[in-house]
């Protein structure tokens, strides 16, 4: 038996998504850009996924930019945006201690090249406070990019708050929603943001598709220049095949939205319940009221979280941590340490996201296996010391 409990690195296809996939690969090569059927064929299945796509944020079509996922999404957002309000003397950007790697690196980048940036502390919880951008905010800030829902902990940022006060001092505002899109409901009206990043691969689609919603009228340069595509703001042949995967995968996250939440947050809870009851020395971390339904992220008082990914995944069970490991040393969570967690606390938690295919049974293997694997690996721990 295999458990998947990774669904926040990426999720299996959709059957519905790889039949649409394949029947384009198999049947339908035209270029959308044509003007001969072919490519009017393939025009059309660019139009059905961009108004999916507007529909499951509450967009519209139009302000639906197709990319190669969230990483371009999120770099499209940050270096269309300095691009553009580079003559205006705005130089200043604003993110959090909690974004993905695709928005701090980018930051980092664009710093490197005169920028000058601000990450802001997170609390206890994982959520940003509206104060502390307040404060970091100036006449010079061009963007603030804070993420929606985070990838390692699940935790939702304010944003309609934060979005205001961006804007109150005349910055746009991008939110990576890589992690809430088709989780909980996106609505970008709602949120008042500018701009907003998702990705298929993160519910049901295919990797290699995701989108820039941008609100009509944001001052952004494209960062691929050729032709004439995607209304001049992203230049290549579509990736027709990927999104339309997109595409139906945003028409079938709709439809499911609601009641796929609310059984992944039960199971969820469940889990997290007989963890902190079978196994002692385990705490959940980030907040546990504002969040996705399907993420926790749970800390194993004296394990290192590498040594429990790779027992858990002899057993058939794959989880995931947050820490990245470089040259043989395991670097501690960057989302764990801006939390402000104790050093050993952020090498010893695990992410745990749930997703479509698991069930009582699942979380019932699991239960069977982690008490007796964190035991083992303590007592290992001691004979080491
Ligand atoms: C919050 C967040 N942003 C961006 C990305 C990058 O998305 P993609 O894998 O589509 O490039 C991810 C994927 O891990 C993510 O979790």
């Amino acid at each position: 038996m295999r458990v998947y409990f990774d669904h926040n690195a990426t999720t299996p296809v959709d059957p519905a998504v790889s039949d649409v996939m394949v029947g384009i690969l198999r049947q339908e090569f035209g270029n959308p850009s044509s003007v001969h059927h072919f490519g009017q064929l393939a025009k059309a299945r660019l139009d059905d996924a961009r108004s999916a796509v507007a529909m499951l944020i509450n967009a519209e079509a139009s302000e639906v930019v197709f990319t190669s996922g969230g990483t371009e999404a999120d770099n499209f957002a940050l270096r269309g945006v300095a691009e553009a309000l580079e003559p205006s003397g705005r130089r200043h950007l604003i993110a959090s201690g909690l974004e993905h790697e695709a928005v701090l690196t980018t930051l980092k980048a664009l710093a490197r090249r005169g920028w000058n940036t601000t990450l802001l502390p997170v609390d206890s919880t994982g959520i940003v406070a509206p104060a502390a951008l307040e404060a970091a905010l100036t006449d010079r800030t061009a963007l603030v990019s804070i993420m929606h829902a985070n990838n390692e902990i699940g935790t939702i940022q304010p944003v309609a708050e934060l979005a205001q006060l961006a804007h109150a001092r005349g910055a746009l505002f991008h939110t990576d929603a890589v992690q809430s899109v088709a989780k909980i409901p996106v609505d970008v009206r709602a949120l008042g943001v500018d701009l907003l990043s998702l990705s298929a691969h993160k519910f049901y689609g295919p990797k290699g598709a995701g989108a820039l919603w941008i609100r009509r009228g944001t001052r952004i340069g494209a960062i691929l220049t050729g032709g004439k595509h995607e209304r001049n703001r992203r230049a290549g042949t579509e990736n027709v095949a990927g999104i339309a995967g997109l595409g139906t995968a945003a028409e079938l996250a709709a439809r499911k939205l609601q009641p796929e939440g609310m059984r992944l947050a039960a199971l969820r809870d469940r889990l997290e319940r007989l963890v902190l009851e079978r196994v002692p020395g385990s705490a959940i971390n980030g907040s546990r009221e504002q969040r996705v339904p399907n993420t926790t992220n749970i800390s194993f008082e004296g394990v290192e979280a590498e040594s429990l990914l790779i027992a858990l995944d002899l057993d058939g069970i794959a989880v995931s941590t947050g820490s990245a490991c470089s040259s043989g040393t395991l670097e501690p969570s960057h989302v764990l340490r801006a939390m402000g967690l104790p050093a050993h606390r952020t090498q010893n938690s695990i992410r745990i996201s749930l997703g479509a295919g698991n069930t009582d049974q699942d979380v019932d293997f699991l239960l069977d296996r982690l008490p007796g694997i964190v035991q083992k690996l303590r007592s290992l721990t001691r004979v080491a010391r």
